[in-house]
């Protein structure tokens, strides 16, 4: 059992070897964290590490003598109003008005395993052995409510994962203004913040900068999700942490709506972390007998760096928080009709583009928005989930049954918590939109959210569409989800109770996502929104991939999937090949490039193979052929490597190794092309040091202009393109691979990328 209690000093010592968490009860019976880090080798008193000493302007809540002042102490879930000046985890406003309470220490459990926090998305176990956890109950006398603070650290992982829970026994009401699920405290301010950011079609943009006194702070207010704008993830790092070495302490919080993730650091420089739901616009009311559960936060540490940290993301998120059929399973490669047609197709369209699709080894079609109501652009229809005989008069059932005659799966776009004003839904119901009677309702993409606090509207729109699945042959369903809450609002919910609305809606779309998954839980769910706004362990927790961003340039990609790559794993990241001049950015790349960014995902195609000509179309069955050899390590199996970040020049790089190091794939990207270049060296990273390797690349002509054009260039084109050599994995990893920026100029323009296949081989 990796958690110990010391009876005698009041301890709790959760650790695994590779981490430490120390946990004291206080003679105020609250709680101080002693210490979070490498792991400490355990012993019955660590309450040395307490740091107390007699300060002016110090308000003490305890009788003299005791000098205990909570604005100085490192505390595991700090309230309001009693002495500590900084952002407190959690406040409840009571029926006199006031807002103070003590949570004392009542009794603690300690247990093989991880409960379940159904109807929240949560990690999880396979087998007790796996994880332990650790419950400490409080209780404030007062308001007669019972706070209990949960932590589970995991056997074989650096990983904590901390929730709260209210329970509440008083008969008078009270209501939860704050309810955040950690606060986590450090000694110093030495530490670098580190997030997510960005906006449409530039999601997840790795964002770096010095901790400074004050609250610096991300959060999503957008309602209906976390939002393309910041992602519910951060990190401390140490300055000279680098993603091979140093110390970082991540933060990700396993949630699909408004977050608050905030550092503090107090002016006498100790830094505390928030994360939790928003407590803007949140007011839960707890009446006697009722209780309120927080979403998880998962906590993970690295003293090997930020690659070691996202590599134990991917792991835990692949295997203990994804589920279902798909979990353990490489992706179909697909190809999605979005770009190739947007709203302008019918029946022969979508099966001409099909057949391609299946001529080049595609596996999977999928049918974008456009399919249903009257939904020929995005002015109306959303709502009316029944198909468009005019666009497709057999049906999604006859439809689907024809592309799975050709030999493909099918898949469908649905977005289920939207609504136009032009819809049959919306004459029957205008009052399920979200948004307050008498006042505008703002608008976007011509369309509004519908109430998915209320059980109702979940219900219907569940009816409407499992009948459409029932009657048709689906394998996949894209979930998109494309705009943001305005004028938070339920029509049928009591003013008191205003404040519950935003949780309730995420927790209706979560009640959705589970009926669906369970009626129908062979099929493979990607979520979305408008490109990767809702790229958040909370979607993960029911469909196993995101549509990583509706930028599908390959040069643009490399930053999106770099960023996202800090949490999330590649099988969970929706990448695509799509057509140039690119759709977004009208830039072009080469379709070796695009594939290249594309394999460090899912990978399919969004574009009309039609349109390709023949000599392309040979390279995307290559394409496709490699995909289907590779996919299981680069998705699966390996571990995967950022080598050089976009965000830092001109080039990127990063690799997958397989877990016996036999076996990896190499991507190097570079942005613009440069005359007379130097050369470069590639280091990989995680292979065998002995092992001798196998390296293989192609240096085929990578540009997207014709062979002949390319001629008039002075571009070379080489029959045997194939390169191959030898090297023992210290080489590889120490000395690098030589890159010659000059073969990278004969051969290609802007944009050109190589790939790497590096094999184990016996001497
Ligand atoms: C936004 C998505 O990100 C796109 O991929 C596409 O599905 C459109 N919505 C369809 O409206």
């Amino acid at each position: 059992m990796s958690i110990v209690f010391h009876e005698k000093s009041k301890v709790f010592h959760l650790s695994n070897g590779q981490v430490s968490y120390i946990i004291r009860i206080m003679e105020n019976g609250q709680l101080e964290n002693l210490y979070y880090g490498k792991s400490l080798k355990d012993r019955e008193d660590f309450s040395y590490l307490h740091e107390e000493s007699m300060r002016s302007q110090m308000s003490i809540n305890s009788p003299e003598p005791s000098i205990l002042s909570m604005h100085y102490t490192r505390q595991e879930y700090p309230s309001y109003g009693t002495g500590d000046y900084r952002s407190p985890a959690f406040s409840i406003l009571q029926e006199n008005g006031s807002r103070i309470v003590n949570y004392v220490y009542t009794a603690h459990d300690i247990f093989r395993g991880k409960k379940d926090l159904a109807p929240l998305p949560a990690t999880y176990t396979e087998s007790d052995e796996e994880a332990s956890t650790l419950e400490i109950t409080l209780h404030d006398q007062v308001t007669d409510t019972d706070l209990v603070l949960s932590y589970t650290i995991y056997e074989d992982y650096p990983v904590l994962t901390r929730n709260a829970r209210f329970i509440h026994k008083g008969s008078e009401k009270i209501v939860l203004e704050r309810a955040l699920s950690a606060s986590v405290e450090f000694l110093d301010m030495d530490y670098e913040l580190m997030h997510l950011s960005g906006a449409w079609s530039r999601e997840r943009y790795v964002k770096t900068q010095k901790l400074t006194t004050g609250i610096q702070a991300i959060q999503s207010l957008n309602g209906t999700c976390s939002g393309a704008e910041f992602n519910p993830f951060l990190a401390l790092k140490r300055p000279h942490t680098t993603e091979s070495q140093g110390e970082v302490y991540g933060f990700s919080f396993v949630y699909s709506g408004n977050f608050l993730a905030q550092a503090e650091v107090s002016t006498f420089d100790m830094t505390r972390i928030s994360m939790g739901i928003n407590p803007e616009d949140f007011a839960w009311e707890l009446n006697q007998g009722e209780s309120f559960q927080t979403p998880e936060v998962v906590m993970v540490y690295s003293d090997q760096g930020l690659n070691k940290m996202s590599q134990i993301y991917h792991r835990l998120y692949r295997t203990r928080l994804m589920r279902g059929t798909w979990r353990d399973q490489a992706r179909p490669i697909l190809l999605n009709n979005w770009e190739a047609t947007y709203f302008d197709f019918d029946e022969e369209k979508i099966l001409n583009i099909a057949r391609k699709a299946r001529e080049v080894g595609v596996e999977l079609f999928v049918l974008d928005d456009g399919w249903f109501g009257a939904r020929n652009d995005d002015y109306r229809g959303l709502g009316d989930w029944y198909v468009n005989l005019e666009k497709l008069p057999d049906g999604i059932s006859g439809l689907s049954r024809k592309v799975e005659e050709l030999g493909l799966k099918f898949g469908l776009w649905v977005e289920l918590e939207m609504v136009n004003k032009d819809s049959d839904l919306y004459r029957a119901h205008p009052d399920w939109l979200i948004g307050v009677p008498d006042r505008f309702e703002s608008h976007a993409r011509h369309q509004h959210v519908l109430d998915f606090s209320r059980k109702e509207v979940v219900d219907h729109i569940y009816e409407m569409i499992a009948k459409v699945i029932r009657e048709s042959s689906i394998s996949y369903i894209k979930w998109d989800m494309n705009r943001y809450m305005t004028e938070p609002y339920s029509r049928n919910t009591e003013a008191s109770q205003q404040g519950m609305v935003m949780h309730r809606y995420i927790l209706g779309v979560y009640d959705l996502y589970t009926r669906l998954t369970t009626e129908f839980p062979e099929i493979l769910f990607e979520s979305c929104a408008s490109g990767g706004a809702r790229f958040d362990p909370g979607m993960l927790y029911f469909a196993p991939q995101t549509w990583t961003s509706d930028d599908t340039d390959a040069n643009e990609r490399t930053k999106i999937q770099y960023g996202t790559s800090m949490v999330y794993p590649l099988v969970s990241m929706g990448s695509h090949v799509s057509a140039v001049p690119n759709h977004q950015l009208h830039r072009t790349t080469s379709l070796a490039t695009r594939a290249n960014v594309a394999y460090f995902g899912t990978f399919g195609y969004e574009l009309d193979l039609n349109l390709l000509e023949d000599r392309e179309i040979k390279k995307v069955k290559k394409q496709i052929q490699f995909m289907k050899e590779y996919r299981e390590l680069i998705q699966v199996d390996g571990d995967f490597y950022r080598l050089i970040s976009p965000f830092e020049g001109n080039e990127t790089a990063w690799m997958v190794v397989s877990q016996d190091k036999k076996n990896a794939v190499a991507g190097f990207y570079q942005c613009l092309n440069r005359v007379n270049g130097s050369w470069i060296r590639l280091k990989l990273q995680g292979l065998c040091e002995d092992s001798l390797y196998e390296i293989s690349y192609d240096t085929e002509l990578d540009t997207p202009i014709e062979p002949a054009l390319a001629a008039t260039y002075g571009l070379k084109i080489e029959k045997d393109t194939v390169k191959t050599y030898k090297a023992y994995g210290s080489e590889l990893m120490y000395a690098g691979i030589p890159i010659d920026r000059n073969l990278l100029n004969n051969k290609s323009m802007d944009f050109s990328s190589l790939l790497f296949v590096i094999k184990q081989v016996s001497e």
